[in-house]
């Protein structure tokens, strides 16, 4: 192997250019995406942005304000004074709803549903695909969602789709709910259902629809441990 096909040396290469680059990462719910973007991302000492939690602030405030998340002609307007920032604290991405740091707010069940709702949007994606890309303008980064690799930073210098089983995913799911004592009467089927509704939606919605980029490396994660998960991207990394 010569040193540039090393994934560290193409790393620090760039990094000592100064040039900006993205590790992107696609995959549906519970897949394992932000825990991967945030090993990563403290591997390489680049800030992990995780775009679900811009869509799950929208999706928070059409909550707040009675709005129904499917309809566009109230979303549109409410989007007009809708500021939605992140900011890294000790390497942790924070979201800022109109200057409200709401991520102690955006990981429940409701809000998951809202921000899938809001996500079949087009002024909804269109807003934020602005942010996403200014972001990634600015710094080297991975960031994780369901477009980054096909719509968001289809250039982007490393690209993976993280998936596992619906089954495998709701059962993880239910075992983080249950340890959080965030279950309030969902059975395991419960969340099967949702995961599979929000799916449905995730990838049969017109705009930016959930799927694999034809260059992107495939993992299912839904019989590996997230040390063997790390291991195949940096595996593959060397590759690239
Ligand atoms: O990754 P997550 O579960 O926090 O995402 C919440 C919802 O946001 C998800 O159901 C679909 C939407 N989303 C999207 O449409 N595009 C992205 N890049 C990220 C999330």
């Amino acid at each position: 192997m010569n040193e540039h096909d090393c994934t560290a040396c193409a790393v620090k290469n760039e990094t000592n250019e100064n040039k900006v680059f993205a590790v992107a990462i696609d995959g549906p719910a519970s897949a394992g995406k932000s825990t991967v973007a945030k090993e990563l991302a403290s591997l390489f000492g680049l800030i992990h942005v995780d775009t679900g939690a811009m869509f799950r602030a929208i999706g928070l405030k059409a909550l707040r304000l009675g709005i129904d998340p499917t309809d566009e002609t109230a979303i549109e307007p409410m989007l007009q004074d809708t500021v939605v920032t992140i900011e890294h604290v000790d390497s942790a991405q924070h979201i800022f709803l109109d200057g409200e740091d709401v991520n102690g707010l955006i990981r429940t069940e409701e809000v998951s549903q809202a921000a899938s709702n809001v996500s079949t949007l087009p002024s909804v994606r269109e807003k934020l695909l602005e942010l996403q890309r200014e972001l990634a303008k600015k710094q080297s980064l991975v960031m994780d969602g369901r477009d980054i690799c096909t719509v968001v930073l289809p250039d982007a210098r490393f690209k993976f789709y993280i998936t596992a089983s619906a089954e495998v995913r709701a059962q993880r799911r239910y075992n983080e709910y249950e340890q959080k004592g965030k279950l309030d009467g969902m059975t395991y089927e419960d969340v099967l259902r949702e995961i599979e509704e929000r799916d449905y939606r995730d990838m049969n919605r017109e705009y930016a629809p959930l799927r694999p980029a034809e260059d992107a490396v495939m993992i299912d994660t839904s019989e590996l441990s997230i040390k063997q998960v790390l291991t195949k991207v940096l595996l593959s990394m060397i590759d690239v």
